[in-house]
Parts: C-alpha cells; sequence; structure tokens
C-alpha cells in the first residue's frame, strides 16, 4: 500500500476507512497522541495511539524526531483547531530517535542555535514553512517568466569576467597554492592553471545574459551568485540567488514596469498557494511583535504588508530628488536615521534608504539616474553627461532588493567609460561585441532572491530563508 501525502488528506474533506501516512513524531502526548508532520504541509495530523492494545516498548519509541509509519481510520476530529485525526491500527517505528539526544525538542530554540544546526532546523515548523514559501516562490519567477515568453538562460558559475567592477570575487585555481608556478616576472602564472587564465565565481550573470537578450529578446536567469565582501549583516550572503532579466529594446521605464509586474505577481503567487505557511509565519512574527515596547510594534501584519505591496504602485523618485529630501529631513531622534546625507552625488547608506521607504514615503520606492561614478561601468549615460540610468528598488524592512539598469548601448561611450574605469578591453572583447553588432537599447535588473524571500516570509535575517547560509568565517554543512 502507498503511503499518503497529509496535505492530501487534509485537503479530502471526506474520512476513510483506511489510510496509510508516514512522518516524523513532533510531540507525543499522554501516551495517546501523536502530532505527525510529513513536510508536505506546516499542519501536523493528530494520530491516536491505543495505548492499551500498543506494547510498552513501542510507546517507548514514540518520541520527538522519531520516523513512523502509521495505518489507521481516518475520523472527523473532537479536538479543537483540527478537522481530521487518524485512528491508529498499526504502527511501525522506522528510525529512532533519542530524546536525550535530538537537538530539535519542542520548545522554542533561538534562531542562532537553529543556524548552528541548519541541518536540522528544517524540521521545525518554521523553517518548514520558509523552506516551502521559498520553494514557491522560485517556481512562480518561472512561471511569471516562462507565461511572457522569456527564455531561461544558464549562465556559467565560473567565469573571467566581473561583471560589477567591484572586484569581490572568489577566485577559482586548479593551481597547487604550495607551489605556485610563477612567470619570469615573479607574478602567479594563470596561463598554466586549468583554464589558462585567471578565473573566479560569478558575481552576476548579467554580461553573458545581454549577449543572449541580443538575440532571443528577452532572457531571464535564475542561479547561484558569489560575493567575497566582507559585510557581516543580516542582509548579505557570501552565496545567493539572483534573477536577471534582460529585455532587448526596453528603456528604463520599461524596466521598471516590468520589476513591479514581477514582484507583485509572485508575492501574489505564493500568497495563493502558501497560504497556510503564511498565516503560521504571521502568527509566529505576531508574538514576537508582543515581546517589543510598543513604539517599535510594526504597525501591519505579515499578510497586510504583502497586500500593501500588492495593492500600491511603487514610488518612482529620482536620486536628486531623494537627497534633496535627505537634505531636507530632520534628523530622527532615534539612533537608526541619524545619518541625514549632505551632498549630491555620496551613495546612499542603508540610514538613508530606510529613512526613505519607511519614513519618508511609507511604500516601496524605485531610485532613478543615480550619479554615474557610484553606479557599475554598464549603465546608459543620460544626457546630462553625469548621472546613469540606473534603477534601485527598496522595500520596507529590507533596504535593496533589487538593482538594475538601462544598458550602455553606444560602443564608444562604453569603450570610453571602460579606460577610465581601467577595465581590460581585452578581457571583455565578447561583451563589447554585443555593441558592434546589431546593437540597442536594452535594460535588466537584478533581484536577490533571498531578499525576495526575506520580505515574504517576514523574517529579519537573510541567514535563515537559505537552507545553508555561506557567510564570512561560515560553512559548516
Ligand atoms: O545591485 P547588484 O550588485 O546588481 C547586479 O549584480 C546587476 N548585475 C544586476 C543586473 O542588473 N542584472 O545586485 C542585485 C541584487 C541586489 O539588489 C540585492 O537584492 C542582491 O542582488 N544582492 C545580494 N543579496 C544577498 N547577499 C549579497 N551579498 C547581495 N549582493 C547583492
Ligand atoms: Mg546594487
Amino acid at each position: 500500500m502507498k503511503h499518503t501525502k497529509v496535505k492530501e488528506l487534509l485537503n479530502s474533506a471526506q474520512t476513510m476507512q483506511e489510510v496509510y501516512v508516514k512522518g516524523w513524531v513532533r510531540t507525543f502526548r499522554n501516551n495517546q497522541f501523536i502530532a505527525l508532520n510529513d513536510g508536505s504541509t506546516i499542519n501536523n495530523i493528530q494520530c491516536v495511539v491505543d495505548f492499551e492494545n500498543t506494547p510498552a516498548d513501542t510507546l517507548k519509541r514514540i518520541t520527538t524526531g522519531a520516523a513512523v509509519a502509521l495505518k489507521g481510520a481516518l475520523t472527523e476530529s473532537k479536538g479543537a483547531g483540527q478537522k481530521y485525526e487518524i485512528q491508529v491500527s498499526s504502527l511501525e517505528i522506522l528510525g529512532d530517535s533519542d530524546p536525550e539526544k535530538f537537538p530539535m525538542q519542542p520548545k522554542k530554540h533561538t534562531l542562532e542555535f537553529l543556524r548552528a544546526n541548519a541541518h536540522l532546523r528544517v524540521r521545525t515548523n518554521a523553517f518548514g514553512a520558509i523552506m516551502r514559501v521559498r520553494s514557491v516562490l522560485s517556481f512562480a519567477v518561472h512561471q511569471y517568466f516562462q507565461e511572457k515568453g522569456f527564455v531561461y538562460v544558464n549562465t556559467p558559475v565560473i567565469t573571467g569576467a566581473d561583471a560589477e567592477g567591484a572586484g569581490e570575487m572568489f577566485q577559482v585555481t586548479s593551481l597547487p597554492l604550495d607551489n605556485l608556478p610563477k612567470t619570469e616576472e615573479g607574478h602567479i602564472d594563470y596561463k598554466k592553471d586549468f583554464f589558462g587564465k585567471h578565473t573566479n565565481l560569478t558575481v552576476s550573470g548579467q554580461l553573458e545574459g545581454e549577449t543572449f537578450a541580443m538575440a532571443l529578446g528577452q532572457i531571464y536567469t535564475f542561479g547561484p551568485t558569489f560575493r567575497a565582501e566582507n559585510s557581516n549583516t543580516s542582509r548579505h550572503l557570501a552565496e545567493f540567488w539572483m534573477i536577471e532579466p534582460e529585455v532587448a529594446f526596453n528603456d528604463l521605464d520599461d524596466n521598471m514596469d516590468l520589476a513591479e509586474d514581477f514582484i507583485q505577481y509572485v508575492i501574489k503567487y505564493t500568497m495563493d498557494k502558501c497560504a497556510d505557511d503564511l498565516k503560521f509565519l504571521e502568527g509566529r512574527l505576531l508574538e514576537e511583535e508582543k515581546t517589543k515596547p510598543q513604539a517599535e510594534r510594526s504597525e501591519m501584519t505579515l499578510l497586510e504588508k504583502l497586500n500593501f505591496v500588492l495593492e500600491n504602485n511603487f514610488k518612482r523618485v529620482s536620486y536628486t530628488e531623494a537627497i534633496d529630501i535627505l537634505k531636507n529631513s530632520t534628523p530622527n531622534k532615534k539612533k537608526k536615521f541619524q545619518y541625514i546625507i549632505e551632498e549630491w552625488g555620496a551613495d546612499l547608506q542603508s540610514e538613508h534608504e530606510r529613512f526613505l521607504v519607511e519614513k519618508h514615503f511609507k511604500c516601496p520606492v524605485i531610485l532613478y539616474d543615480y550619479p554615474a561614478n557610484i553606479k557599475a561601468f554598464y549603465m546608459r549615460l543620460n544626457e546630462d553627461g553625469k548621472t546613469v540610468r540606473a534603477m534601485d528598488i527598496l522595500f520596507p524592512g529590507i533596504g535593496e532588493i533589487v538593482g538594475g539598469s538601462q544598458r550602455e548601448e553606444r560602443y564608444d561611450v562604453l569603450v570610453e567609460k571602460m579606460k577610465v574605469l581601467g577595465i581590460d578591453e581585452e578581457e571583455l572583447w565578447w561583451y563589447l561585441d554585443t555593441r558592434r553588432f546589431g546593437s540597442a537599447v536594452h535594460s535588466g535588473f537584478g533581484l536577490g532572491f533571498e531578499r525576495l524571500v526575506l520580505f515574504v516570509t517576514g523574517m529579519t535575517n537573510i541567514r535563515d530563508v537559505i537552507p545553508f547560509p555561506r557567510t564570512p568565517g561560515n560553512a559548516e554543512f
């Protein structure tokens, strides 16, 4: 007999003579009630054990974390909060879990403790919910672009290019580190390396993506990207997943429209498919909020926040307008927002972004037309000669969730810019070919997938929305 998933049983809306389920024991109460979870849903199914007719030895082995298989009748439950339960007629212990040793006992664990047990934390309700939401969100990403006829492109993980020109890359080499081959000048001889050149893990698939957009029209990538930036924050990972659409003939306004529509679609899709998980996460957040002083509590619940994003247009504001707003704002006494900017041309710090989004506009904001000198080399220079067609989307509680731009499609202007920045033309000859042969206006953006998962789940640390986080000093598992 094939076992059935708990989610299917709970949705079946009928009682049944015999069902067969397999899962893990969350709790076992009064030697009688098993709360069983099989990962298919946040909802445990209550399984009522006939303790008088079950050997004492078996009862002892029904412990939190144990894997069990059981059969019984699915009946309507008299217990509160559940529609059905299983009257167990036979039960088999598949795998024991020593209660003295299993770390995920049913009590409140700190997130730090759970991070140190990332291989087991997914057995908790919260992490089960987060990982299901993450999975559905990633499906929604594909669904959105595929419905619109975008082509999914797998850009390389190992590359010779530094797409962002920020130099924060993990190097890839097959050379023996204790005996590096040297050139006559005493430099490392990368010609002797596996690829015959210096390579690194990709920081972005954009440059390769652009070459495909100039043939297929509209493409997207969705893959892992790597940054060796030593920023130990709750928003940065060394390995994160990025979604990068790139569209030929789109200008910056089209790019903003696409980003807004895309984000709203994937959130809506996930709210429809993950109602139970999101409700659970909302409840978890409400509990957490209660521990904070009144003034610091969020004005909206998780679902209200998500609905707000669906129902409201993102506010589009130029960098210059944003600087004026920041300049004219009286520094807030609260420490978080005391760094009010003084000069046009400065990069915005996360305090500024948070001020604009959370205090000033109180909605998602698209900032555009940034000073050229604080943005990457490939962005389209505006007619003013000092700003570029860049856009960053800022989200409440998250900060920057999207970075994108209209690309510099003019060969001469791009080459000139690369010269000024000391970017090797020979290294990027293939990228420049897109501007030499059939160049056209095009735009794209990158959305940090984990930042989106953060927003949708209401979690506050990016380490808690990726299965096995990679951060400075941490590559356990
Ligand atoms: O703004 P970024 O650096 O832009 C790019 O990489 C462009 N090539 C994208 C494009 O136009 N195709 O990164 C894009 C997004 C950020 O807005 C942020 O959401 C996320 O990627 N991101 C990170 N997420 C987690 N950890 C990090 N260390 C991140 N760095 C960027
Ligand atoms: Mg950025």
